[in-house]
């Protein structure tokens, strides 16, 4: 029992201050219980509403890729600079440290390789998610896909149905196949349908038009980086995105395949959360990665 003697009255009402109703920073969210706002605000800072997310689960579908193919010698020194880890179950429980304290978006859906037919996925156990404490999953759809747009909208729909028991946030990941045009168009409609159908997070693709493909959709979008590009180009492609609405990055290649992947992760997080222009991105590029 606690110790009763020096019992002293509360005097420190705060007696006509009105109480903070509280708004979220996180697009689509404010409704949402308190475990997914937790798990939401390890993701996206709530001092800029964004988020660099570090995505290095490529090798599901890729194999050693160049820049993965030691993730303990080549993303680990870049965990300090991220903000999410993006990755699957056995590079986390096999190579990332449990005492990193970032949040983790799990890839959540796994089927085939680049050898055979991509996307026909099944989606992890939601108990192994949140045994590994995850604060996101992350799903595949294959929007417009005749062969697999089916099974990865029920995978979708399915991991929101059980991640949401346990308030753990779902993000849809757009797959662009080879017949699919990469405009406003597709991408609009793509976002749209994952957060219809639950996802509290949409990872897409910048395109021309990309204002009205956030504007249309109810939740944050962030940008894959897509195939590697000069620095130079990739920070213009952050910059571009975050002007027209998206709310961060989650980006793989043109961090850890760059020249110099701590310098590259910093200048991205300059663009997304401190308002740096592409140049002046570019600028702190070099900077650091002269030293
Ligand atoms: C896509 O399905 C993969 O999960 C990657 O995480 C994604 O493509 C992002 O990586 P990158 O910036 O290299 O495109």
């Amino acid at each position: 029992m606690a110790d009763l003697d020096d019992l002293r009255e509360g005097n420190n009402f705060g007696l006509g201050i009105a109480t903070d109703t509280q708004t979220f920073h996180v697009k689509g969210a404010g409704n949402l219980p308190w475990g997914m706002k937790d798990r939401l605000s390890r993701i996206f800072n709530p001092e800029t509403g964004r988020t660099v997310m570090l995505a290095f689960d490529h090798g599901f579908i890729m194999g050693p890729t160049s820049g993965l193919e030691r993730i303990d010698l080549s993303i680990l020194p870049l965990i300090e600079h991220t903000d999410c880890l993006m990755c699957t179950r056995g590079i986390l429980q096999s190579v990332v440290p449990p005492n990193t304290n970032k949040p983790v978006c799990l890839r959540s859906d796994a089927g085939t390789t680049i050898l055979t037919e991509l996307n026909n996925n099944v989606v992890i156990d939601i108990q192994e998610a949140i045994r590994m404490n995850v604060s996101a999953m992350a799903i595949m759809l294959s929007i417009g896909d005749p062969a697999f747009e089916a099974r990865t909208v029920a995978n979708l729909f399915h991991a929101a149905d059980q991640a949401s028991r346990y308030n753990i946030p779902v993000m849809g990941v757009t797959a662009v196949g080879k017949d699919m045009a990469r405009d406003a168009r597709y991408f609009g409609l793509a976002s749209r349908v994952c957060a219809e159908n639950g996802a509290n997070i949409v990872k897409t693709y910048y395109c021309e038009g990309f204002e009205k493909v956030v504007a249309a959709c109810p939740v944050p979008i962030v940008i894959a980086g897509g195939k590697k590009l000069p620095e130079k180009e990739a920070l213009e492609l952050c910059f571009h995105a975050i002007s027209d609405g998206a709310s961060g990055v989650d980006m793989g290649r043109n961090i850890f395949q760059s020249s110099h992947p701590a310098a590259m992760i910093q200048a991205i997080h300059g663009v997304v959360h401190n308002g740096l222009t592409s140049d002046q991105g570019y600028e702190l590029f070099n900077d650091l990665s002269s030293k």
